[in-house]
């Protein structure tokens, strides 16, 4: 067996995302595994170089995990050569600090696995893609909620041709965040600062897109209407503060095919479903619900037909006539499940189009979903290319 030793600048890796979902959840993850088996008696180790501001809190994640390698020194880790040089360069940072980090890390040549949003706007996201491109590079993106087993069951019902001709999708997500009052918020504060890169619909909306995008099809046109209902909040310091970014975000999105989606997207809103976000599919011969972890489905030979009658109480029990979709499958950890694939991509140069200007495409949806909240009317999503 040889190992293929594959050094990874994490920069960001003490925020929420960087550390559980990317460092343990994925990369520690795969080396617990033995590494990413490439079959023919080869792995890739990854092995992190921790990247960020702050030294001690750096320090103190290297010494829990077992890695002994870290850095505040971004320009240092990237312009390493000899057993110190890194292959990748991965950025959780908050949103506004990764454009100018990832435009630094093509021009050191190295290969780029990013959050999303890539950057704060479309001209940006943009560069950056051309960038990579011109540069030779490898580049990827995260998407991760099509790695979730709710929502790969629904791909399997959609692959299967079990829903016919789909009609409509209608997704609902969100849950109530805390104010930071009486009880400490469970997002961070910048999530609801505009001037900070927070916002529902920068964060929601490149998940929507890729969503629809792969599972239905192109998202052609929006129309949404954003809302900040929640106007003040208190920071991680119990400092008062005015919530200037939007917090909800409903919308109406037109996909190839003549599709209608609408999914509603909120931090003030308290769950009445069964899982944080969930996506109901209608197609003329079967309707689906999926979840983050469960999908069921109703078949037309098994559908109801209720009568409408406000005199009468409901007789049928409409939540019990659905059929769970078994998982007949193991499901890893959404980001863990990407993370192999782009180092697959990275080894062997197998395809991967989760890229830069799919990035792209989902602060191209967000912020075409702002402007038309603005200006109040629906707005064609223009094909991007490069
Ligand atoms: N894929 C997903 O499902 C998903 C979910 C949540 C967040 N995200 C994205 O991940 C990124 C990080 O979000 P998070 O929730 O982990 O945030 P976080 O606040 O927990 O972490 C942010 C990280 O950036 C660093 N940072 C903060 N301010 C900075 C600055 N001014 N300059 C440089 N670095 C700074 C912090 O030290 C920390 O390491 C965001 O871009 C967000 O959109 C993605």
């Amino acid at each position: 067996m040889t190992r293929r030793t594959v050094r990874i600048a994490m920069n960001g890796v003490t925020g929420r995302m960087g550390y559980r979902q990317h460092l343990v959840r994925s990369l520690l993850a795969i080396r617990e595994q033995g590494g990413l088996d490439l079959g023919g008696g080869e792995t890739v180790w990854p092995e992190p170089v921790l990247v960020g501001r702050r030294e001690d809190a750096l320090r103190d994640i290297a010494r829990r995990h077992g890695l002994t390698e870290w850095s505040t020194d971004l320009d240092s880790v990237l312009d390493a050569t000899g057993s110190g040089r890194v292959d990748i360069y991965f950025d959780a940072q908050v949103t506004p600090a990764r454009p100018a980090a990832l435009k630094r890390a093509i021009a050191a040549g190295k290969h780029i696995y990013a959050e999303k949003p890539t950057a704060t706007d479309l001209a940006g996201a943009l560069e950056l893609a051309r960038l990579a491109d011109e540069a030779g590079v490898r580049h990827g993106v995260v998407q991760d909620k099509i790695f979730l087993p709710g929502l790969r069951k629904l791909k399997r019902l959609v692959d299967s041709g079990f829903f016919g001709r789909v009609l409509s999708v209608r997704g609902e997500f969100g849950y109530w965040v805390f104010e930071g009052d009486w009880q400490e918020a469970q997002r961070p504060s910048w999530n609801y600062r505009a001037e900070d890169g927070g916002g529902i619909t920068v964060d929601m909306f490149p998940h929507w897109d890729y969503l629809l995008h792969e599972l239905f099809g192109r998202v052609t046109s929006v129309f949404a209407q954003t809302a900040t209902h929640v106007p003040q909040r208190w920071d991680e310091r119990g400092a008062p503060y005015r919530a200037t970014a939007d917090d909800a975000a409903y919308a109406v999105f037109q996909l190839d095919g003549g599709i209608v989606a609408q999914i509603n997207s909120s931090w003030a809103v308290r769950v009445a479903r069964q899982e944080l976000v969930e996506f109901q599919v209608d197609g003329v011969l079967g309707s689906a619900v999926a979840g983050l972890r469960h999908c069921r489905a109703q078949h037309r030979s098994a559908t109801p037909r209720p009568v409408w009658n406000p005199d009468q109480p409901t007789t049928e029990p409409f939540g019990d006539q659905w059929q769970e979709i078994p998982d007949n499958d193991e499901f890893d950890n959404g980001f863990k499940a990407q993370w192999e694939l782009f180092l697959r991509h990275v080894a062997l140069g197998e395809p991967y189009r989760w890229d830069l200007l799919a990035g792209a495409r989902g602060v191209q949806l967000a912020e075409l979903a702002l402007r038309s909240s603005a200006e109040g009317r629906r707005l064609n999503v223009p094909e991007l290319t490069l």
